[in-house]
């Protein structure tokens, strides 16, 4: 009987592709847990991008005949293809643009074949196979599904069989194709100490991208993460919102059509820009992922996807709870000795601090590394600063029970280094053009194998000197102009924005298969490098370098919305704060820094007095709430855009056991305004003890400190916290009972 009805089924499937001449091809269907992205494959073999959004649990039936069946010819060519190059009716931004051997300049893919392999009990990864119909140029689009996480990443390739070589002038990573009645994009913007500043706007008629051509820093001021909200402004926890970010450290490109059939053509790769790749006959470029998710229920659920994905796949240990860090750029900048150091160490112990980073100053001899205007190449310990090494150091800090790190920047050469004298042709250069300095420095060039083993050994040497060195701070502190490399030949300069990164990726490889599990932080001027792209061999990004309280606020909203609160390093600085000259309590620049990973950044010798305690007890406070702060889900209740002055946000461990909230205030508030919210992500059956932490002495912003509610209680009512002052802020700490 079973088999009848599905042989009846059978027929019924052929008939209907018979009569409507589609190839028996059923629909290819991506899904995690709780999503489908759905292609078809058309009568003229193309294929057709049909969907992506909420998983589709019903029958099939409807996928096959949408888009063909009972329209016209005409309509055909307006269906979406999965990845459109331009060629046949396409004129729009296209995906692909090659210029074959021939000179011919148009290319129209084909479906081939699909392959669809599970790599494990959460990863499948499905790979679509195109070719030119006429051409032999093949494209593969493979996509890897994380069900659990909602994320679907893509990349392209594309393989030269021409007998001749072809030009690549565009290859995206990825292309969306979506219908709404309005679009809006939130997207960021920066400068440095400003970095993710939030922008959201509606998507008129035309094309908007996002993009840099900097080449490295790249993230500084543009992201390559961005949401979309589908009819309306992107809300909390509800709307349709599909979040993206692509993976890669270089030029990218983001753009976001809106065609005269009112749909968004997102397409978003690597720049195109003055980067035309030539293929010679079997080779081939492959595009870095882009990564995707989707919910119908906000970008609060978007960003714990990204959170959950990001700690599982896309960063370095992202199981494993971060150690506190004092970093001694802020406290001693470039004038320390060794006693200066170990004073710090001390007190950074006495502070319960887990662990110490000598920032930069320690190296370079001839050129010795007082100032950013020298010795950026020379990574030999400087004897007179600290005469008896860099092991020394960190057996000092390793005795006093903390970890020790060190902060290198080995892309970078200053013109007064040894380095720029013996290798000239290193630096990245635009032929007999003077080479622009920017912080005094210039970039090597690691698209040159050579540059790319140099910059491997100075890793590698500066962990060597000692067996207690557990994390490298990498910086890269400018960006690249006057672009040109003495390596690469002359009909190739075009590949140095791509070769720079494989070259960069590929020592990163290097590094992280001979050093798992060293802490490598992430840093470029702070944040810019904050893409996954690099995010994957490290273990935290440096967001900024702005430290002032109120500034993180805003900072760390933007990087958590992609990035989880463990991956964001936060530090508590000095007041006035160094880069804004803003004065801060104490108490508000913890309770801003305690909501990522915390760290100091400051000479500890300043804290004297209450402020003393306070800190002491704070760090104490921070090893509570850490496992819930790094690896709990993320509930924003208030965001500092919103115009109240108030932010807040929750953290909730997975079992909802425990949670941690945390409320600031912007500004001064009227009198009679108050903040009250309701909580979220709590378990409404459960009872919650709720104790404000972090309290200043004789003072506290939570009246019914150490009450027990229900969660649903909290939930559906909310809490009022006395925080009008100007940056009166509070940190609760909501405990199952
Ligand atoms: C960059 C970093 C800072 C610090 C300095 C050192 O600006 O972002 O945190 O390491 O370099 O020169």
């Amino acid at each position: 009987m079973k088999f009848l009805k599905q042989f009846m089924l059978l027929v019924l499937v052929l008939l209907n592709l018979q009569l409507f001449g589609q190839q028996p091809v059923k629909p290819i269907e991506i899904t995690t847990d709780k999503l489908s992205m759905i292609f078809t494959v058309d009568k003229n073999q193309r294929i057709i991008y049909h969907y992506f959004g909420n998983k589709i649990e019903g029958s099939r039936q409807a996928f096959l005949s949408r888009g063909f069946i009972g329209q016209p010819d005409s309509n055909d060519d307006l269906a979406p293809l999965a990845f459109p190059a331009y060629g046949g009716r396409y004129y729009l931004n296209p995906a692909l643009k090659v210029t074959h051997a021939d000179g011919l300049l148009t290319t129209d893919l084909m479906y081939e074949k699909h392959e669809e392999v599970k790599l494990d009990n959460n990863k499948t990864q499905t790979v679509l196979y195109l070719k030119d119909r006429l051409y032999p140029i093949y494209v593969q689009l493979t996509f890897t599904a994380f069900a659990k996480e909602n994320v679907i990443t893509q990349s392209a390739k594309v393989t030269n069989k021409e007998k001749g070589n072809i030009k690549v002038e565009n290859i995206a990573s990825s292309y969306l194709p979506l219908h709404a009645e309005s679009y809006y994009l939130t997207h960021f913007n920066g400068t440095w100490a400003h970095e993710m500043q939030q922008e959201e706007e509606k998507l008129n008629h035309g094309i908007k991208v996002i993009e840099t051509k900097k080449g490295v820093r790249a993230t500084q001021a543009q992201n390559p993460s961005f949401l979309i909200s589908l009819n309306h402004p992107s809300q909390e926890d509800f709307g349709d919102v599909y979040g993206g970010s692509l993976a890669w450290s270089g030029n990218f490109n983001l753009s976001f059509e809106l065609d005269e059939s009112y749909r968004l053509n997102v397409v978003t790769g690597m720049n195109p820009f003055a980067s035309t790749f030539t293929l010679s006959t079997n080779d081939f470029i492959e595009t870095p992922e882009m990564i995707w998710t989707f919910s119908d229920k906000g970008r609060g659920q978007v960003s714990r996807n990204f959170h959950d994905w990001g700690r599982k796949y896309g960063m370095a240990h992202g199981d494993k709870v971060r150690p506190t860090v004092l970093n001694s750029w802020e406290g001693a900048y470039f004038t320390f000795d060794e006693k200066t150091i170990k004073d710090m160490i001390d007190d950074a112990a006495k502070f319960g601090i887990e662990m110490f980073v000598l920032d930069d100053g320690w190296f370079g001899n001839t050129y010795p590394r007082n100032s950013d205007g020298a010795g950026l190449g020379d990574w030999q310990t400087n004897v007179k600063k600290l005469p008896n090494g860099l092991n020394n150091l960190a057996q000092y800090a390793v005795d006093k029970g903390l970890q020790f790190g060190i902060w290198i920047e080995p892309e970078m050469v200053n013109p007064d280094s040894e380095l720029a004298k013996k290798h000239p042709e290193w630096v990245v250069q635009s032929g007999q053009r003077e080479k622009l300095t920017m912080r005094n420095q210039w970039v090597l060039d690691l698209s040159n194998p050579k540059v790319q083993d140099f910059v491997y050994d100075i890793f590698d040497q500066t962990v060597k000197q000692s067996p207690h060195i557990s994390y490298i701070k990498w910086d890269a502190n400018r960006h690249i102009d006057n672009v040109g490399s003495t390596y690469l030949p002359k009909d190739k300069q075009s590949h140095f924005w791509y070769e720079y990164v494989r070259g960069l990726y590929r020592v990163y490889e290097r590094i992280r298969a001979k050093y798992p599990d060293i802490d490598i932080q992430l840093c470029s001027s702070g944040g810019g490098r904050m893409d996954y792209g690099a995010m994957k061999f490290h273990n935290e990004v440096w967001p900024s370098d702005n430290t002032n309280g109120l500034d993180r606020v805003f900072i760390q909203y933007g990087a958590n919305l992609f990035f989880p609160a463990m991956a964001t390093a936060s530090h508590v600085s000095t007041s006035p704060n160094h880069q804004t000259q803003m004065m801060m309590p104490l108490k508000f620049r913890f309770d801003v820094a305690m909501s990522g990973r915390l760290g100091m950044e400051l000479q500890p010798k300043d804290i004297v007095g209450d402020e003393y305690d306070f800190a002491q007890h704070a760090i104490q406070d921070y090893k509570k709430i850490r496992p819930t702060v790094q690896l709990g889900d993320l509930y924003r209740m208030v965001s500092p855009y919103n115009g109240t002055n108030w932010a807040a946000h929750m953290y909730v461990a997975k079992d909802k056991k425990e949670a941690v909230l945390f409320a600031y205030s912007l500004a001064y508030h009227g009198r009679t305004t108050y903040f009250e919210e309701k909580l979220k992500g709590l378990n409404p059956d459960k009872n919650y003890k709720v104790v404000e932490i972090n309290k200043k002495p004789g003072s506290r912003t939570f009246d019914n400190d150490g009450e027990v509610f229900t969660g649903e209680y909290l939930m559906k009512v909310g809490l009022r916290l006395n925080i009008g002052d100007a940056f009166a802020s509070s940190v609760l700490m909501i405990s199952e009972q």
